[in-house]
């Protein structure tokens, strides 16, 4: 039977064409060097673009946050939105792409203005706000005093995060959703940063930071991944006894029976990073299940619409989810060898998906890099770019061209 052409793109070949939750090329193809190399040369003209912060008012909202399609200017955020980490750290990418001093300059102011913010306990993202742009600092920045400052500021955050440990359900609070103490699968990204800080500090307290990140990651793993390797988006739980109290609405389609896309890739890169980082049998088979639930669903270099529960070719796509499961693919390519060949394969062929003109801003004057992604589909239906779509966009072209030697 013959697929199903949209827009340059054909549907999977099925009876149930139309009735699909993901869009695919007509024919799957691995990214070339030719194509990551476009997407840098984009990527460093939309990113330097957005560095010009003339006519911002200091202090506060100046972080790039996202541009809905249309949009010419990223709508901004001040340092406490969760997403203040992403443009910092595609500098940070940049500059180990290029070794160009430029975005070193920049990747360490944009950086250093966040760094107060580690000290903050209102929120549990501080992985992806201090974790991820610190944590590339320190492995980037050629300079060891500015290295021991981000590395402090790992550890502030990881003591920050574990401020909202609960004893009883074994877990960093992620927020209180509809009055209820509760967890997000997204926080399976902001756990390993105590486990990093824990082997930083060692010792007693150290060892305190690394269990309560590996615990998390656990406790994810035993409530958000169903049997089939889907996920749920948010739990509540009773704080005093550690007993689940059921799903909650969040951003996906069904609160008890559809997997919100990119909460499914969350759960993928969290717990390969998590096997990563303490060897956890548990968390392996976690992140496996994840992954294998994904390329079920998705397969390799197709995009998923915004929950994968939505069976129409028309809705929303979510290219985040999939830039996200790519770099969670590409993590867990390198840590399991009954995996990894198929991991790496639909790693390959989603970013040669990823980096086609149809899903990146070349053609348009949006002042992103990936289009076509959403941020909360309940709130806002359209598609768009965003910085956390694009930063493991880069992550991951980076990573498939990045000389083996460097
Ligand atoms: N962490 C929130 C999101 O992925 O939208």
């Amino acid at each position: 039977m013959c697929a199903l052409l949209v827009a340059g793109f054909a549907l999977p070949p099925t009876a149930a064409a139309v009735e699909t939750s993901v869009v695919c090329p007509v024919d799957p193809l691995p990214v070339t060097s030719a194509q990551t190399d476009a997407l840098f040369a984009l990527a460093a003209g939309r990113l330097y673009a957005a560095s010009d912060i003339t006519g911002l008012k200091p202090p506060g909202v100046k972080y790039p946050f996202g541009a809905t399609a249309r949009q010419t200017q990223y709508l901004r955020s001040d340092v406490y939105g969760w997403t203040a980490g992403f443009y910092p750290a595609e500098l940070w990418l940049m500059y180990e792409r290029t070794a160009d001093p430029a975005w070193l300059a920049l990747a360490r102011t944009w950086t250093r203005n966040l760094l107060p913010v580690a000290k903050w306990t209102g929120s549990h993202d501080l992985g992806f706000m201090i974790g991820l742009p610190a944590g590339l600092g320190m492995r980037l920045d050629p300079d060891p005093a500015q290295r021991i400052t981000y590395r402090r500021a790992i550890i502030d955050a990881a003591k920050s995060l574990s401020t909202r440990w609960n004893n009883k359900v074994k877990a960093i609070k992620s927020g209180e959703y509809g009055g209820k103490w509760g967890l997000i699968i997204d926080s399976a990204m902001n756990a390993p940063m105590l486990i990093e800080a824990g082997n930083l500090i060692g010792g007693a307290e150290g060892a305190q930071l690394r269990s309560r990140g590996e615990q998390h990651l656990l406790t994810l793993a035993k409530y958000f991944v169903r049997s089939d390797g889907s996920t749920f988006h948010r739990l509540t739980f009773n704080p005093l006894t550690g007993a689940l109290t059921g799903p909650v609405y969040g951003q996906g389609y069904n609160m008890s029976t559809s997997t919100w896309s990119r909460g499914q890739a969350w759960a993928m890169y969290g717990f390969a990073k998590g096997y990563a980082a303490t060897g956890n049998p548990i968390l392996l088979d976690a992140a496996r299940r994840t992954t294998g639930f994904w390329n079920q669903q998705v397969g390799p270099g197709c995009i998923p619409a915004w929950d994968l529960d939505v069976w129409s070719a028309f809705a929303p796509r979510d290219s985040s989810a999939a830039a996200i499961a790519a770099a969670a693919m590409l993590q867990l390519a390198d840590l399991d060898p009954v995996t990894s060949a198929a991991s790496r394969q639909s790693a390959l062929a989603t970013l040669g998906t990823l980096t086609m003109p149809e899903w990146t801003s070349v053609n348009t004057q949006n002042p992103g890099i990936l289009i076509r992604q959403t941020w909360n589909v309940p709130i806002l239906k359209y598609e768009g770019s965003y910085v956390w779509g694009d930063a493991y966009l880069l992550e991951s072209a980076l990573k498939v061209s990045r000389p083996t030697s460097r």
